[in-house]
């Protein structure tokens, strides 16, 4: 329908920003953990699923031929061939203790919600907490409140520090433990923050060197990920795959490169129990 690149990054960073704000407008006493999901340490508090709604309203006014995928379960169909791919509080732990580092997460992309299939447009993170807010175009670059993030020198792997997050399933972190083994002793230091969005954005502008995580669903990486590859970041999967559930890893230069070797070599990607 002739719609532009930037017209759906404006659109994104519009609805990011608006939720943002509506998360930040309440005070900590409203926080409660309305309902668990994959396991009891999976929590979905109350204001997931009220910004999911306020995203999801919005859309249907703006947008109403695009398809729509929420983390908290909205699953709209659309005719147009984009689907906007929406995490409410990317980092709903940290948000649920007061913790730094939660984010709301919106992207649209050509195709399915699908990391194997579709091609990321547009995309936003707004990190709650700071105000900070990243926005990337395809072949338009990625800025941090507006202003374009800079080029990153890429670190060597053993000066990498490297940013992760671990899945809510006893079986997945159990593997995870069993990689990070492998990594730990081999780099920097490693952060686990809590958002897998605020990752790559901290990696698109330099602020971690490396990320890996494996399991992420597609609002945690839809609009992170086009940041990280806007600013010149390389995000990918292991073994040739397209980055996503079985495993995205994003960074720079040979580090990253190696960084996959080690990674593969580590069985990363193997089925949980393994
Ligand atoms: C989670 C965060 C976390 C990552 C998990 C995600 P949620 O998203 O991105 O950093 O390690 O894999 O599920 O559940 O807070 O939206």
């Amino acid at each position: 329908d002739g719609v532009s690149i930037a017209g759906l990054r404006a659109l994104a960073l519009s609805l990011a920003t608006e939720a943002g704000a509506a998360v930040r407008a309440r005070r900590p006493e409203h926080v409660t953990v309305a309902a668990t999901k994959s396991s009891d340490v999976d929590p979905v508090t109350a204001m997931d699923r009220a910004v999911e709604e306020l995203l999801v309203a919005r859309l249907a006014t703006e947008r109403p031929q695009d398809a729509i995928l929420g983390e908290e379960g909205d699953d709209v169909p659309g005719t147009s061939g984009l689907t906007w791919v929406v995490d409410p509080i990317d980092g709903t732990v940290n948000y649920l203790y007061g913790v730094s580092s939660f984010a709301v997460s919106v992207a649209v992309v050509a195709g399915p919600a699908d990391p194997e299939r579709w091609t990321i447009l547009a995309g936003c993170v707004h990190d709650v907490v700071t105000g900070r807010t990243w926005s990337a175009g395809l072949g338009e670059g990625a800025t941090a409140d507006g202003v374009p993030l800079p080029a990153v020198e890429h670190a060597p792997l053993g000066r990498s520090l490297v940013g992760t997050g671990f899945g809510y399933a006893a079986s997945r972190r159990a593997a995870q433990a069993r990689v990070l083994a492998e990594v730990l002793p081999r780099v920097r230091d490693i952060r686990r923050l809590g958002s897998a969005a605020i990752d790559l954005c901290l990696l698109a502008q330099g602020s971690l060197d490396l990320y890996y995580e494996r399991g992420l669903n597609p609002w945690d990486l839809a609009a992170g990920a086009l940041v990280a590859s806007e600013a010149g970041a390389r995000v990918v999967g292991l073994r040739g795959h397209a980055p996503g559930a079985t495993m995205t890893v994003a960074g720079r230069g040979p580090a990253l490169d190696q960084f996959v070797s080690l990674l593969e070599a580590a069985q990363a990607d193997a089925p949980d129990g393994a």
